[in-house]
């Protein structure tokens, strides 16, 4: 029998180094029944804006065909990061003579301090209550620019948008979908290359988040101003210390030190600043575990200096967990040193249609 528009989603996690793809089929029992990483060139997408979709659209093109991935007329799942989309959390209070939909659209109007002519509002009600009985709500907003450059790539190629979601909400489904839910705070940190997500979650709910403007291009660019050497050199050196293929040399030592101290010393700041203030809604609520993802949490001694100040166990995610995946196709040893770089890109390909936050 044929099942009329059930093939799924493709998923596109539209970096600023690289776009990840993920096609994930079956039911409950996932697997990926597709995985790429399609390079882009520098400075086509910057912070989570799409600078140059023509540039980004061509790629996905060659790359589709080069592969022989059928786009055409496929529906898409896609993302909003950085300053694409505003996101908070807030309690709202019961109000006789209001909708929750437009409570939540004054409180999106007060805490986001943008006009919301220019932004897609949604919101998402988590279903839990605070101590005081009022609900707990997601707010989100959307740069309407951003959207519209998504959708230029995505009708360029000939498909359709599916969904559209924040990244840090991928990054907690698919987070929840491997490693479940916890009664602790858990802190996930996705270390790309413009920039580095801190999100806290609890009990499977979305906390807070904030984004750092340091990720692999900041080592990459203050190694190739030290070492005189290009930007290419530079991100060659950084891989091999890395990977451990080659030896750091004093210099490069010392700098990936100092970036990965800079960063951590931010994400400590993150974690603190939101478990202090008084927007926390676990107050009381232990954190007791950082995870990383993102292609640049592999920085080397990033994650060790990263254990060593939050003085919690860190761990660098595996998207894959628990999802199958055919090693003959996509070998163990590769996703071992490169699966956290699809964290996004698996959480937005186990979305589903008409699903929300
Ligand atoms: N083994 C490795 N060791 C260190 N850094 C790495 C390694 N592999 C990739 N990187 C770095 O990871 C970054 C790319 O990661 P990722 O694909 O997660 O970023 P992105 O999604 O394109 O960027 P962003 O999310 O910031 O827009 C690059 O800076 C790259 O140099
Ligand atoms: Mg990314």
């Amino acid at each position: 029998m044929i099942e009329l528009f059930s093939r799924s989603l493709l998923a596109l996690d539209i970096g600023s180094s690289s776009i990840k793809l993920i096609e994930l089929s079956g039911g409950r029992q996932k697997k990926v029944r597709a995985m790429a990483n399609i390079s882009l060139p520098a400075g086509v997408v910057q912070n989570g804006v799409i600078k140059d979709p023509a540039a980004v659209q061509e790629q996905m093109r060659e790359f589709f065909k080069a592969n022989r991935i059928l786009a055409f007329g496929r529906r898409v799942c896609v993302t909003l990061s950085g300053n694409a989309v505003l996101i908070k959390r807030v309690s709202l209070a019961p109000d006789k003579d209001k909708e929750l939909a437009e409570q939540a659209y004054y409180a999106a109007e007060q805490h986001f301090q943008h006009s919301m002519n220019d932004l897609e509002f949604d919101f998402y009600n988590i279903g839990s209550l605070n101590e005081r009985g009022e609900s707990n709500v997601i707010l989100v907003g959307a740069k309407r620019e951003a959207i519209d450059g998504l959708i230029e790539i995505v009708h360029g190629n000939r498909m359709k948008i599916g969904v559209v979601e924040a990244d840090v909400f991928a990054l907690s489904n698919m987070f929840e979908h491997n490693y479940g839910t916890s009664e602790t705070i858990m802190v996930l940190i996705n270390v790309g290359a413009s920039c580095t997500q801190v999100t806290l979650v609890w009990r499977g709910e979305y906390l807070y988040t904030r984004e750092i403007a340091i990720g692999g291009n900041e080592y990459t660019r203050r190694l190739a101003e030290a070492m005189a050497v290009d930007a290419a050199a530079a991100e060659a050196a950084k891989i091999a210390v890395s990977t451990f293929s080659q030896d750091p040399s004093e210099v490069i030592s010392r700098l990936l030190s100092e970036t990965n101290d800079q960063l951590v010393s931010e994400i400590q700041t993150t974690i603190s600043y939101y478990l202090q203030g008084t927007d926390n809604a676990a107050p009381g609520v232990p954190f007791t575990n950082a995870f990383l993802a993102g292609g640049a949490c592999r920085v080397l001694g990033f994650e060790a200096a990263l254990a060593a100040t939050l003085q919690v166990p860190v761990g660098i995610l595996n998207p894959f967990q628990n999802i199958q995946v055919n090693h003959r196709k996509f070998p163990a040893d590769e996703l071992a040193i490169d699966g956290q770089k699809y964290g996004v890109a698996v959480g937005l390909g186990l979305r589903n249609m008409g699903d929300k936050t």
